[in-house]
C-alpha cells in the first residue's frame, strides 16, 4: 500500500504534510513516486489567495479517472482551504469520489478519518484545536529541518484568511520546542533549523509566564552543535530591538529577515490594519542594518488593495527602492470570503493588479542587477 501527499501554500504547510507523512507510514503504507502509484491520495490545501484554491479544485477534479480504474483509492483533501465549510461543502459536493475532507484542526486524528472510510465518506471541521505534541515529524527538507514554535495568528490583517483557518496565537511551550531541536540535532544530518510560526514575534506572548522570542532564540543558540538557526515570519509591528540584538550577538543565528511590508503607503496600511507606518518600517530596517550592515532583508507586497491609488502604488515602489531588499514577492490583491477587505468599497481591477505586480518585478529584477554591478 502506497501513499501520496500534495501539498500546496506556505512552509508551515510543508511541515504539516511531514506529519501526514509519519501517520501514513505508521498505518504501513510506502511512500509512492508518483500520485498514479498510490492507494492514499492527500490534497494539504492552502487558502490564501484565489489561484492556490484553483489549482487545487484542478487537481482533485483530474483523479476522477484514477478512482474509475481503482476504486479502493482513497483521496483525502485537508489544509486551509477546506477548513472553510463553503470550500469543504464544495469538494463534498462537486466531487463525489473524494473520501475525507476535514480542516486544520482535524489533522492530528487523520487516521482515524482513513480508517473509518470503509462506512462511508467522511466530513469534518474541528474550529479550533490544541497543538498536538504526540505525532513524530517524517523529515523531507534535506539538511533543513523545520521546527513548529506556534500556530495561528491573531492580526487580523484585513485581507488575509490565515486567522479564520488556522485559529488563535498559541505558542509551544519553550520546554518541547528545546527538546525537539535537541533531538534533532542528535540526529546528526540536520544543518539548519528554521523555526515556523505566522509571526513569531510574538512567540510567547500567551504561555504562563510568558516567554518572549529572544530568550527562546538565545536558549536555542545555547544547544551544542554546529548549526545555523532561521526563522520565519516576522511581522514589523513586533520586531524589537532585543530580538534584533539577538539575531546580531549569536553567530549561529544567520543574518537573514524576511519581513512582510505589503505596502509603502500609510494610508494603505492603516486599512489593512498592519498596525505600523512607513517611517516605523523604514526605522527597523534602519536599526537592522545598523547591527548588522550585511544582513539579508526579503519581503512581500501585495498591490490591488482595495481603493489603493498609482500615487499610493509608486509609494510601495519607493520603499523598495528606498530599502533594496535582497528579495521580494508581489502579489496582486485576492478578495477572501469573510475578511474584512473583501466588502471594502473601491475593488481595483484585474488588469490594474496585473500591471502594478510587472512593475514590482522589473523594479525588483532591476535592484539585483544593480546590487550585483556593485
Ligand atoms: N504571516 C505572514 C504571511 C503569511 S501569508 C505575515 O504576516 O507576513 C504570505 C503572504 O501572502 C503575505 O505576506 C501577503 O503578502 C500575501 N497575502 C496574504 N493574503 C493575501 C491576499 N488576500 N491577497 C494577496 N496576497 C496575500
Ligand atoms: Fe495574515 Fe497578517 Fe496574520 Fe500574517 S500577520 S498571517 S498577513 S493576518
Ligand atoms: Fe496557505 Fe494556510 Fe499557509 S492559508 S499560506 S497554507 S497558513
Amino acid at each position: 500500500m502506497k501513499y501520496f501527499i500534495v501539498t500546496y501554500g506556505c512552509q508551515m504547510n510543508v511541515h504539516e504534510s511531514e506529519k501526514l507523512a509519519s501517520i501514513c507510514e505508521k498505518m504501513g503504507y510506502e511512500l509512492a513516486e508518483k500520485r498514479e502509484d498510490a492507494d492514499l491520495i492527500v490534497f494539504n490545501t492552502c487558502a490564501i489567495r484565489e489561484g492556490a484554491e484553483e489549482r487545487v479544485f484542478g487537481n482533485v477534479g483530474a483523479l476522477k479517472k484514477l478512482k474509475k480504474k481503482k476504486p479502493s483509492l482513497i483521496i483525502a483533501v485537508c489544509g486551509c482551504s477546506t477548513q472553510k465549510e463553503s470550500t469543504a461543502n464544495y469538494i463534498m459536493n462537486t466531487f463525489p469520489f473524494v473520501d475525507i475532507v476535514i480542516g486544520t484542526f482535524n489533522m492530528p486524528n487523520f487516521e482515524a478519518y482513513v480508517n473509518a472510510v470503509k462506512t462511508g465518506r467522511q466530513m469534518e471541521l474541528l474550529k479550533e484545536g490544541e497543538i498536538d505534541e504526540q505525532i513524530p515529524y517524517k523529515r523531507t527538507s534535506g539538511d533543513n529541518a523545520w521546527v513548529n514554535i506556534m500556530q495561528g495568528c491573531n492580526n487580523f490583517c484585513t485581507y488575509c484568511i490565515v486567522p479564520y483557518v488556522k485559529g488563535r496565537e498559541k505558542s509551544r511551550s519553550e520546554e518541547n520546542i528545546l527538546k525537539e531541536i535537541r533531538e534533532v540535532l542528535a540526529e546528526g544530518k540536520y544543518k539548519k533549523i528554521t523555526l515556523l510560526g505566522q509571526n513569531v514575534n510574538s512567540y510567547g506572548k500567551d504561555l504562563v509566564p510568558s516567554v518572549s522570542f529572544a530568550k527562546l532564540l538565545k536558549d536555542i543558540c545555547q544547544i551544542e552543535g554546529n548549526f545555523g538557526l532561521t526563522f520565519m515570519t516576522s511581522h514589523p509591528k513586533d520586531l524589537t530591538d532585543d530580538v534584533i540584538d539577538v539575531i546580531a550577538k549569536e553567530d549561529k543565528i544567520l543574518k537573514e529577515i524576511h519581513l512582510p511590508a505589503q505596502s509603502g503607503n500609510n494610508r494603505i496600511l492603516k486599512l489593512m490594519n498592519r498596525k505600523y507606518t512607513r517611517e516605523k518600517y523604514l526605522d527597523i530596517i534602519y536599526k537592522i542594518r545598523t547591527a548588522m550592515p550585511n544582513a539579508r532583508i526579503t519581503s512581500d507586497f501585495i498591490v490591488g488593495f482595495p481603493t489603493e491609488t498609482e500615487k499610493e502604488f509608486e509609494d510601495t515602489k519607493s520603499l523598495i527602492e528606498e530599502v533594496g531588499f535582497d528579495g521580494i514577492f508581489a502579489f496582486m490583491y485576492s478578495p477572501r470570503e469573510g475578511t474584512v477587505a473583501s466588502q471594502m468599497e473601491g475593488q481595483v481591477d484585474d488588469l490594474v493588479k496585473k500591471r502594478r505586480v510587472n512593475e514590482l518585478l522589473t523594479l525588483e529584477k532591476k535592484i539585483q542587477k544593480n546590487k550585483k554591478n556593485n
